[in-house]
């Protein structure tokens, strides 16, 4: 990003490379990530813009419904509220008396017909709750609903197979798990939708004749047969070139070895939670586990506190601490961690 940025700062330097290459190595290296082509990621800044993509442009026929989770992060449930402003009516299914999403109440509204959007976070940001994607993919392939995923809370660490689970969209910020910059992100859009949707915020760098920049003015209302239709505008190239480096990071270092490590990580984490004064709010069962660890202490701040000047870093989410060990996270952390609560 600061060689972007050292040639972006002097006169004439960037390459029609620059312009392309950042963003082709993006959209190879998320399409790889979860299953996809490129032709099915377009990239944008956040989670936001994917879930928008959604809201916006997924049709839902009358008498059919929103369903989203309660508790819910708010990216996930503003844009569907914006929709449900349109006519579309939603429903903010209650979670169980353990927090998390009641995903046997979440199935049976989808198997009951009414449902033409389900929009879920496959891990919670609170706890790491993780849902069953291939459960309510089936549902909702069943029954004609789409389904829309936000993965920031996953992706990077427990990957999403769409070549396996059929997800409509998928929604992800790249600077999470994905180790990207702020300002990365991207929305996979299955390839049998495309065609059938038009994005809500229309990009002049989504159509074919915006292709050569020398003539521009010669407009033509005609989308690229592929996911850059939803891209839109000039995107932050510098940004995209370092979440390139990130994404073919993670994928050189092999999905499945992250998620091994960060779940064992994880496992010992929430060993030494158990016998520390406080509740592990996390369900840590094989089906339900993720690398995030949500603990409530008696005192959230003061825990945090404590640890971050022993040099531990958590994050605090409503009362409940997080901790998320990554791929650069060691054995060692994980004792400075146990030092530090005793
Ligand atoms: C589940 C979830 N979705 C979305 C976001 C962020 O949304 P955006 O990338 O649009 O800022 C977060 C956290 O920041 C999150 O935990």
């Amino acid at each position: 990003m600061a060689a972007y940025n050292d040639r972006r700062a002097e006169i004439q330097r960037l390459t029609a490379e620059d312009f392309t290459t950042p963003l082709d190595r993006c959209r190879r290296a998320a399409a790889a990530l979860i299953g996809a082509s490129p032709e099915e990621i377009a990239l944008g800044g956040n989670t936001s813009f994917g879930i928008n993509l959604a809201a916006a442009a997924l049709p839902v026929e009358k008498g059919r419904r929103i369903v989203v989770s309660d508790r819910e992060f708010p990216a996930n449930i503003y844009p569907w509220m914006r929709r449900a402003r349109d006519g579309v009516p939603l429903e903010i299914v209650r979670t169980g008396e353990d927090g998390h999403p009641d995903e046997e109440r979440l199935a049976a509204a989808v198997a009951g017909g009414g449902v033409g959007i389900l929009a879920l976070s496959s891990v919670q940001f609170v706890d790491g709750y993780r849902m069953d994607l291939e459960r309510l993919s089936t549902l909702c392939r069943e029954q004609d609903t789409f389904l829309v995923i936000d993965g920031i809370q996953s992706l990077g660490h427990l990957p999403i197979d769409v070549s396996r689970i059929r997800v409509d969209v998928l929604a992800t910020g790249g600077h999470k798990w994905l180790l990207g910059p702020f300002g990365t992100g991207f929305a996979y859009v299955r390839r049998d939708l495309q065609p059938r949707i038009e994005p809500g915020a229309v990009g002049w760098t989504a159509m074919p004749a915006s292709d050569d920049i020398g003539d521009l003015l010669d407009y033509g209302y005609a989308f690229h047969p592929d996911a850059r239709k939803f891209e839109v505008g000039t995107p932050p190239f510098q940004d995209f070139s370092g979440w390139a480096a990130s994404l073919e990071l993670l994928l050189e270092e092999g999905m499945e070895r992250i998620r091994a490590h960060v779940l064992a990580l994880a496992e010992e984490i929430s060993e030494i939670l158990a016998d520390t004064p406080g509740r592990v709010t996390s369900d840590r069962s094989p089906r339900r586990r993720s690398a995030i660890v949500g603990f409530r202490p008696r005192d959230a701040g003061a825990v945090r506190e404590r640890l971050a000047t022993a040099g531990v870093q958590v994050a605090e989410r409503e009362g409940i601490l997080r901790f998320s060990p990554h791929l650069y996270n060691t054995r060692q952390d994980v004792d400075r961690l146990r030092k530090a609560l005793a």
